[in-house]
């Protein structure tokens, strides 16, 4: 196998429909209703074209960026998914490991099945710390508290899940809500059925229900007002993808604003993200940094964020995919993939930095049109 290992993410996606059962593979992979934005996030790339520049000296390649205060050696981050133990029994413990190794920024989802505790102890690194609101507000600011004391730098509030998008797949195949490992003790357990596994084949609906129940559709921009008068952490909104509502969260006090349409996951037509990226980052205005998921596949995918104003870019199913087929081992191989596609993409379009990845190294379809 060692010798054999996949040789682009595609590869390894086709190593995790192999490794997972259906129903835990379709939970990983699928999107909402038609799946026209989950097929777009990654169509959207294929449409924006790049400007190489030649006869540059890129024998030494520097890819890293600064992220609210942070040195990291490349703009590829792992973005917040749930339930890692789906993908592999070690969970988000070798998923973080496998982040860290590479001195890769990891995204904590807060429907993780690995305790903030356990990751936070299972190695030195940078983390973020990914909320749902729930409608009992005592639960999310403890959950905000623990990953606060146990040292996550930042919060990521997702902002796109008032109500869980309809996806088909999951209904089909009855998936509930899988364990979230850090409710356990913070809600009545009567509440908390569907976090055990017993229940995983038992009822289509309660993947939907359990989000019903408990997170609050209420959510609203004064919540993020509440969110920053219990921490001190700065605050990222995930899931924004209009220039109005990028204005509305710098007005917020967020402190960067994730593009993100939950990877498509939510509301299916909502635009690809990539092509909201640049309308995001020009509302902006440089006030605060704008990331990117959705999509990502390839280096050259992170150098066309970049060139259309990222600061850098979240990757989700890629790393679980790593995960499913090979473990620890295979998230770290994704990641160290993706980074190396990142460099050869930047050597062959002449940026020896992510600073001189600019917006003429591409051409969109809007370009195209002007
Ligand atoms: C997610 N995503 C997500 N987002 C979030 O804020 N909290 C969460 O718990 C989850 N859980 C989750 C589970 C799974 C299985 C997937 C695939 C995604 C969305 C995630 O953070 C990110 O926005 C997308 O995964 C990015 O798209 P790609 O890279 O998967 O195409």
């Amino acid at each position: 196998m060692e010798n054999n290992l996949p040789v682009n993410i595609r590869e390894y996606q086709e190593l995790a429909k192999k490794a997972l059962p259906k129903m835990h593979y379709d939970y990983i992979n699928g999107g909402a209703e038609d799946e026209h934005t989950l097929r777009d996030n990654i169509a959207a790339y294929g449409r924006i074209l790049l400007r190489p520049r030649v006869l540059v000296d890129v024998s030494n390649i520097d890819m890293s960026i600064n992220l609210l205060g942070y040195d990291m050696p490349s703009p590829i981050i792992v973005a917040p998914t749930g339930s890692h133990k789906l993908a592999n029994p070690e969970g988000e413990v070798a998923t973080a490991r496998a982040a860290a190794a590479c001195n890769t920024l990891m995204v904590l989802s807060f429907s993780a099945s690995c305790k903030i505790e356990e990751v936070a102890s299972s190695c030195d690194a940078i983390r973020f710390y990914q909320l749902y609101v729930f409608k009992n507000r005592d639960i999310s600011a403890t959950l905000v508290q623990r990953a606060e004391s146990h040292g996550f730098k930042a919060i990521v509030l997702t902002v796109d899940t008032p109500m869980l998008g309809r996806r088909e797949a999951d209904i089909r195949n009855k998936m509930v809500a899988p364990a979230n490992a850090n409710l356990e003790g913070l809600m009545p357990i009567d509440d908390l059925d569907t976090a055990h596994i017993s229940h995983l084949q038992t009822d289509g609906s309660k993947l939907e229900k359990y989000v019903r129940d408990t997170l609050d559709p209420s959510l609203s921009w004064k919540d993020v007002e509440w969110l920053k008068s219990i921490t001190s952490l700065p605050i990222l909104l995930k899931g924004i993808v209009t220039a109005e509502d990028a204005r509305k969260a710098v007005e917020a006090g967020a402190a960067s604003i994730i593009v993100s349409n939950h990877g498509a996951r939510q509301l299916d037509y909502a635009p690809a993200t990539i092509s909201a990226l640049e309308e995001v980052v020009k509302a902006v205005a440089g006030a605060v940094p704008v990331l990117v998921d959705g999509g990502v596949r390839r280096g050259t995918d992170v150098l066309k964020a970049l060139a259309l104003g990222a600061r850098a870019v979240m990757v989700g199913r890629p790393v679980l995919y790593g995960l499913a087929a090979r473990g620890q081992a295979g998230a770290k191989h994704v990641i160290e993939m993706l980074n190396r596609e990142l460099e050869l993409a930047m050597a062959l379009c002449g940026c020896r930095s992510v600073a001189e990845i600019t917006r003429d190294r591409v051409q969109t379809e809007g370009d195209r049109f002007r």
